[in-house]
Protein backbone atom coordinates (compact mmCIF):
# COMPACT_ATOMS: atom_id res chain seq x y z
CA UNK A 1 0.00 0.00 0.00
CA UNK A 2 2.86 2.29 -0.62
CA UNK A 3 1.68 5.72 -1.87
CA UNK A 4 2.83 9.61 -1.78
CA UNK A 5 0.43 10.75 0.48
CA UNK A 6 1.24 9.93 4.31
CA UNK A 7 -2.16 9.21 6.63
CA UNK A 8 -1.73 9.92 9.95
CA UNK A 9 -4.23 8.14 12.49
CA UNK A 10 -4.09 9.65 15.86
CA UNK A 11 -6.54 6.93 18.31
CA UNK A 12 -5.91 9.52 21.16
CA UNK A 13 -7.51 8.39 24.46
CA UNK A 14 -10.31 6.63 23.07
CA UNK A 15 -9.23 2.69 23.32
CA UNK A 16 -9.37 -0.13 25.82
CA UNK A 17 -6.85 -2.61 25.58
CA UNK A 18 -9.29 -5.08 23.52
CA UNK A 19 -10.34 -2.39 21.28
CA UNK A 20 -6.27 -2.10 20.36
CA UNK A 21 -6.05 -5.91 20.20
CA UNK A 22 -9.23 -5.83 17.71
CA UNK A 23 -7.73 -3.13 15.88
CA UNK A 24 -4.40 -5.09 15.31
CA UNK A 25 -6.69 -8.07 14.22
CA UNK A 26 -8.40 -6.23 11.69
CA UNK A 27 -4.91 -4.68 10.25
CA UNK A 28 -2.68 -7.92 10.02
CA UNK A 29 -1.63 -9.01 7.09
CA UNK A 30 -2.84 -5.52 5.01
CA UNK A 31 0.66 -4.38 4.74
CA UNK A 32 0.46 -1.54 5.63
CA UNK A 33 3.48 1.04 4.41
CA UNK A 34 5.69 3.55 6.28
CA UNK A 35 3.12 6.25 4.43
CA UNK A 36 0.70 5.08 7.30
CA UNK A 37 1.40 6.14 10.62
CA UNK A 38 -0.72 5.39 13.48
CA UNK A 39 -0.31 6.79 17.10
CA UNK A 40 -1.78 5.14 19.73
CA UNK A 41 -1.51 6.07 23.24
CA UNK A 42 1.90 5.72 24.47
CA UNK A 43 1.05 2.70 26.50
CA UNK A 44 0.07 0.63 23.49
CA UNK A 45 2.97 2.01 21.37
CA UNK A 46 4.78 -1.33 21.82
CA UNK A 47 2.42 -3.74 20.62
CA UNK A 48 2.53 -1.55 17.37
CA UNK A 49 6.03 -1.60 17.43
CA UNK A 50 6.05 -5.45 17.61
CA UNK A 51 4.31 -5.70 14.14
CA UNK A 52 6.44 -3.39 12.66
CA UNK A 53 3.41 -0.61 12.11
CA UNK A 54 4.98 2.95 11.70
CA UNK A 55 4.43 4.54 14.90
CA UNK A 56 3.64 8.14 16.23
CA UNK A 57 3.83 9.40 19.31
CA UNK A 58 0.83 11.51 20.50
CA UNK A 59 2.98 13.76 22.86
CA UNK A 60 6.34 14.47 23.45
CA UNK A 61 8.70 15.98 26.62
CA UNK A 62 10.10 19.76 25.68
CA UNK A 63 13.33 18.46 27.10
CA UNK A 64 15.43 15.59 27.99
CA UNK A 65 16.88 14.07 31.13
CA UNK A 66 14.74 16.17 33.74
CA UNK A 67 12.96 15.30 36.99
CA UNK A 68 9.53 15.32 34.80
CA UNK A 69 7.21 12.09 36.10
CA UNK A 70 4.68 11.28 33.63
CA UNK A 71 6.86 12.38 30.53
CA UNK A 72 8.35 10.68 27.83
CA UNK A 73 11.83 12.75 25.96
CA UNK A 74 12.04 12.87 22.32
CA UNK A 75 15.49 10.65 23.08
CA UNK A 76 13.63 7.81 24.68
CA UNK A 77 10.80 7.67 21.95
CA UNK A 78 13.66 7.89 19.17
CA UNK A 79 15.59 5.17 21.19
CA UNK A 80 12.24 3.02 20.85
CA UNK A 81 11.87 2.72 17.19
CA UNK A 82 8.97 6.12 16.71
CA UNK A 83 9.12 7.60 13.70
CA UNK A 84 6.86 10.65 14.23
CA UNK A 85 5.11 12.94 16.88
CA UNK A 86 2.11 15.37 16.95
CA UNK A 87 3.07 18.45 18.42
CA UNK A 88 0.55 21.48 19.06
CA UNK A 89 -2.62 19.56 18.87
CA UNK A 90 -5.14 21.90 19.62
CA UNK A 91 -6.17 19.50 22.28
CA UNK A 92 -3.03 19.99 23.90
CA UNK A 93 -2.93 23.37 23.58
CA UNK A 94 -6.24 23.60 25.05
CA UNK A 95 -6.33 21.14 27.69
CA UNK A 96 -2.98 21.29 29.08
CA UNK A 97 -2.32 25.33 28.29
CA UNK A 98 0.67 24.25 25.40
CA UNK A 99 1.53 27.72 23.96
CA UNK A 100 3.82 28.41 20.87
CA UNK A 101 6.64 28.88 22.98
CA UNK A 102 6.79 25.94 24.02
CA UNK A 103 5.66 23.82 21.15
CA UNK A 104 8.68 25.13 19.49
CA UNK A 105 10.79 23.82 22.03
CA UNK A 106 9.16 20.14 21.67
CA UNK A 107 9.90 21.11 17.37
CA UNK A 108 13.26 21.70 18.62
CA UNK A 109 13.75 18.38 20.56
CA UNK A 110 12.21 16.16 18.22
CA UNK A 111 14.36 17.43 15.17
CA UNK A 112 17.48 16.78 17.40
CA UNK A 113 16.48 13.32 17.76
CA UNK A 114 15.21 12.13 14.46
CA UNK A 115 11.40 12.54 14.94
CA UNK A 116 9.25 13.72 12.08
CA UNK A 117 7.13 16.49 13.97
CA UNK A 118 3.81 16.71 12.59
CA UNK A 119 2.72 20.20 13.68
CA UNK A 120 -0.99 20.99 13.95
CA UNK A 121 -2.10 24.01 13.80
CA UNK A 122 -5.73 25.62 12.63
CA UNK A 123 -8.37 28.12 13.38
CA UNK A 124 -11.13 28.25 15.71
CA UNK A 125 -14.92 28.91 14.59
CA UNK A 126 -14.66 32.51 16.04
CA UNK A 127 -11.01 33.27 14.28
CA UNK A 128 -12.92 32.04 10.71
CA UNK A 129 -16.10 33.72 11.67
CA UNK A 130 -14.17 37.25 11.81
CA UNK A 131 -12.14 36.32 8.81
CA UNK A 132 -8.61 35.74 11.20
CA UNK A 133 -7.86 32.31 9.74
CA UNK A 134 -4.64 33.44 7.54
CA UNK A 135 -3.57 35.52 10.51
CA UNK A 136 -3.87 32.51 13.36
CA UNK A 137 -1.81 30.38 10.97
CA UNK A 138 0.84 32.53 10.18
CA UNK A 139 1.09 33.90 14.15
CA UNK A 140 1.26 29.63 14.25
CA UNK A 141 3.87 28.71 11.48
CA UNK A 142 6.23 31.83 12.58
CA UNK A 143 6.31 31.14 16.56
CA UNK A 144 6.21 27.52 16.00
CA UNK A 145 8.93 27.37 13.47
CA UNK A 146 11.12 29.68 15.28
CA UNK A 147 15.03 29.10 14.81
CA UNK A 148 14.25 25.66 12.40
CA UNK A 149 16.49 25.37 9.87
CA UNK A 150 15.44 25.23 5.79
CA UNK A 151 16.73 21.58 6.27
CA UNK A 152 14.95 21.33 9.23
CA UNK A 153 12.01 22.13 7.87
CA UNK A 154 11.53 19.65 4.77
CA UNK A 155 11.40 17.24 7.85
CA UNK A 156 8.36 19.00 9.17
CA UNK A 157 4.97 18.03 8.32
CA UNK A 158 1.75 20.62 8.73
CA UNK A 159 -1.51 19.54 10.01
CA UNK A 160 -3.95 21.83 9.02
CA UNK A 161 -6.89 21.21 11.48
CA UNK A 162 -9.73 23.26 11.82
CA UNK A 163 -10.56 23.72 15.61
CA UNK A 164 -14.32 23.52 14.93
CA UNK A 165 -13.99 20.54 12.69
CA UNK A 166 -12.25 18.26 14.95
CA UNK A 167 -14.90 15.08 16.12
CA UNK A 168 -17.85 17.65 14.84
CA UNK A 169 -18.85 16.13 11.56
CA UNK A 170 -18.73 19.25 9.86
CA UNK A 171 -15.55 20.03 7.46
CA UNK A 172 -14.57 23.01 5.68
CA UNK A 173 -15.57 23.46 1.84
CA UNK A 174 -12.83 21.79 -0.64
CA UNK A 175 -12.16 25.35 -1.63
CA UNK A 176 -11.57 26.65 1.84
CA UNK A 177 -9.35 23.80 2.82
CA UNK A 178 -7.28 24.32 -0.54
CA UNK A 179 -7.02 27.93 -0.51
CA UNK A 180 -5.87 27.73 3.16
CA UNK A 181 -3.03 24.75 2.33
CA UNK A 182 -2.00 27.40 -0.09
CA UNK A 183 -1.81 30.36 2.28
CA UNK A 184 0.38 27.80 4.19
CA UNK A 185 2.51 26.61 1.69
CA UNK A 186 3.18 29.67 0.12
CA UNK A 187 4.12 31.01 3.67
CA UNK A 188 6.29 28.69 4.64
CA UNK A 189 8.14 28.64 0.74
CA UNK A 190 8.62 32.86 1.60
CA UNK A 191 10.15 32.31 4.80
CA UNK A 192 11.94 29.09 4.67
CA UNK A 193 12.60 28.92 0.43
CA UNK A 194 11.96 25.44 1.02
CA UNK A 195 8.21 22.88 0.10
CA UNK A 196 6.62 21.82 3.03
CA UNK A 197 4.26 18.70 3.58
CA UNK A 198 0.72 19.52 4.28
CA UNK A 199 -2.00 17.16 5.45
CA UNK A 200 -5.31 17.95 6.25
CA UNK A 201 -7.90 16.64 9.81
CA UNK A 202 -10.60 17.54 10.99
CA UNK A 203 -13.71 14.78 11.00
CA UNK A 204 -12.24 12.88 7.70
CA UNK A 205 -14.36 9.21 7.31
CA UNK A 206 -14.70 6.97 4.66
CA UNK A 207 -17.76 8.99 2.94
CA UNK A 208 -16.04 12.13 2.66
CA UNK A 209 -12.80 10.69 2.11
CA UNK A 210 -13.20 10.68 -1.84
CA UNK A 211 -13.58 14.07 -1.99
CA UNK A 212 -11.23 15.16 0.06
CA UNK A 213 -8.70 13.25 -1.38
CA UNK A 214 -9.44 15.06 -4.39
CA UNK A 215 -8.15 18.31 -3.32
CA UNK A 216 -4.62 18.43 -5.47
CA UNK A 217 -2.57 20.62 -2.94
CA UNK A 218 -3.07 18.04 0.29
CA UNK A 219 -0.42 15.37 1.07
CA UNK A 220 -2.29 13.29 2.92
CA UNK A 221 -4.62 13.10 6.28
CA UNK A 222 -4.88 13.23 9.67
CA UNK A 223 -7.90 10.42 11.34
CA UNK A 224 -9.12 10.88 14.78
CA UNK A 225 -12.32 9.08 15.52
CA UNK A 226 -12.16 7.62 12.24
CA UNK A 227 -8.37 6.17 12.93
CA UNK A 228 -9.64 3.67 15.61
CA UNK A 229 -12.09 1.15 13.65
CA UNK A 230 -9.49 -1.08 11.29
CA UNK A 231 -12.54 -1.61 9.02
CA UNK A 232 -13.04 2.15 8.92
CA UNK A 233 -9.29 3.43 8.80
CA UNK A 234 -8.39 0.72 5.68
CA UNK A 235 -11.14 1.91 3.45
CA UNK A 236 -10.02 5.44 4.40
CA UNK A 237 -6.79 4.03 3.13
CA UNK A 238 -7.95 2.28 0.15
CA UNK A 239 -9.40 5.49 -1.63
CA UNK A 240 -6.21 7.49 -0.83
CA UNK A 241 -4.16 4.73 -1.92
CA UNK A 242 -6.11 3.92 -4.51
CA UNK A 243 -7.64 7.41 -6.39
P1 LIG B 1 -11.44 13.64 14.22
O1 LIG B 1 -10.97 12.96 12.95
O2 LIG B 1 -12.06 12.72 15.20
O3 LIG B 1 -12.26 14.85 13.89
O4 LIG B 1 -10.11 14.19 14.94
C1 LIG B 1 -9.20 14.92 14.20
C2 LIG B 1 -7.99 15.08 15.02
O5 LIG B 1 -7.97 15.75 16.02
C3 LIG B 1 -6.78 14.36 14.56
O6 LIG B 1 -5.65 14.83 15.22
Amino acid sequence: MENKKIIIGNQKMYMSIGEVSEFLKGITGKNLGSNIVICPSSIYIPYFLKHRYCVGIQNISFDDKRQYTGEISAKQASDTGIKYALVGHSERRLYFNEDNELINKKVIALLQNNIIPILCIGETIEEKNLLKTNRVLKNDIVSCLKNISSDDLEKIIIAYEPIWAIGTNRIPTMSEIKSNVNYIKDLINKIFKKDVRVVYGGSVNSNNINKLNKIDNLDGFLIGGSSTKSEEFLKIIEVVVNQ
